[in-house]
């Protein structure tokens, strides 16, 4: 027996690269339900199949949920409730390494952030209307190192400044144009990979305020892992030539099993470690898992008006303050 028998975890996107692996170190580790996620029945179903070859335990339950589609997001959450028993570890991995050009959602919502940020609000709202989270949940939602600043060619954008620029300091109207990517904001892949994961560092930090006691959200970089399947997006010297050199320089990548060991890390923080972000050290790419506190990260009025363009983007879906 582990402290985490009888536990229940759900990860997002645990099909592939780290959710999979996720997915695999919690049953390993003493998880007895693991609820994993894919944007199809067919991923999902291979998921399990794979994950019970390699953990030899039959403790996986599968759901499908697509954020680009937020129908499906309410209807896995509505299976959720139908199904008995409370999540002690919410994994909001899903995500994408961003496309050369912009690409949209059917909503209209840039498709990076939609991957990351909206549809999982979307989720984590609905479960905790229904009380399925354990009153001592951990949250934890996938940063990157790119949201620091301090990686080339992923430079995230000064919202204070882009609001002051062109709406009149309105931050809620500016990071909603950062969204859906309308002008006069303009898609830069690196850039705006690295702002989406600030906003996920500001989402956890304002959701962080609203959550009961005992329950904890952070957002966490799993550092550096080439073995996923998220530089499918990438171009082809990046995808052929940059990476393979990366993965023979010291430090500069780690594997998979480090990659979503951070996750795992993440999910054993004492209830006082709430609304951080955790990282590599700056200017790293891998090794120990540190808390962030560079200054762009401590923006409480731009956290306040990430989430409230967040609730309207996923449909009016705010905090159930009734709970
Ligand atoms: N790998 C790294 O070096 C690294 C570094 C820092 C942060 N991260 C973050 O780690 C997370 C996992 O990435 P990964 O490297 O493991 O990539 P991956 O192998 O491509 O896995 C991404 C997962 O997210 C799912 N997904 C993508 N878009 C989705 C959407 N709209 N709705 C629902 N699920 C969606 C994918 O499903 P499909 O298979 O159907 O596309 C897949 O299951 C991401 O949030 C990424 O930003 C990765």
């Amino acid at each position: 027996m582990t402290d985490t028998a009888g536990s229940t975890a759900l990860v997002t996107g645990a099909n592939s690269g780290l959710g999979l692996e996720a997915a695999a170190q919690l049953a390993e580790q003493g998880y007895d339900r693991v609820i994993i996620t894919a944007r199809t029945n067919q991923k999902a179903e291979a998921a399990r199949d794979a994950l019970q070859t390699r953990t030899g335990r039959d403790v996986f339950e599968t759901i499908t949920l697509d954020n680009d589609k937020l129908d499906t997001v309410a209807a896995a959450a509505a299976t959720l409730a139908s199904r008995a028993g409370k999540i002690d570890f919410l994994l909001l991995n899903a995500g994408i390494a961003p496309t050369k050009e912009v690409t949209k959602t059917n909503d209209g919502v840039e498709a990076t952030v939609a991957a990351t940020l909206i549809g999982h609000h979307l989720l984590t709202m609905r479960l905790l209307e229904e009380g399925l989270l354990a009153s001592d949940a951990r949250i934890v939602i996938a940063g990157s190192e790119a949201a620091r600043g301090d990686v080339p060619t992923f430079n995230p954008i000064d919202v204070d400044e882009f609001a002051a620029a062109n709406f009149d300091g309105d931050l809620e109207a500016a990071i909603e144009a950062q969204i859906r990517m309308d002008p006069p904001a303009k898609y830069h892949p690196g850039n705006t990979y690295a702002t989406v994961k600030v906003f996920a560092a500001w989402w956890a930090a304002e959701l962080a305020r609203k959550l009961p006691e005992g329950m904890t959200v952070n957002a966490v970089s799993p550092g550096s892992t080439p073995d996923t399947n998220a530089i499918r997006n990438a171009p082809f010297f990046m995808r052929r030539v940059m990476l393979p050199i990366f993965k023979f320089i010291p430090g500069m990548s780690h594997s998979l099993g480090d990659g979503a060991g951070r996750y795992l890390e993440a999910a054993r923080f004492g209830p006082e470690v709430t609304g951080k972000f955790f990282a590599s050290k700056p200017k790293k790419m891998t090794g120990p898992l540190v808390e962030i506190d560079m200054d762009h990260f401590d923006n409480p009025q731009g956290q306040r008006a990430l989430w409230n363009a967040t609730s309207k983007v996923a449909g009016g879906v705010d905090y159930p303050v009734h709970n």
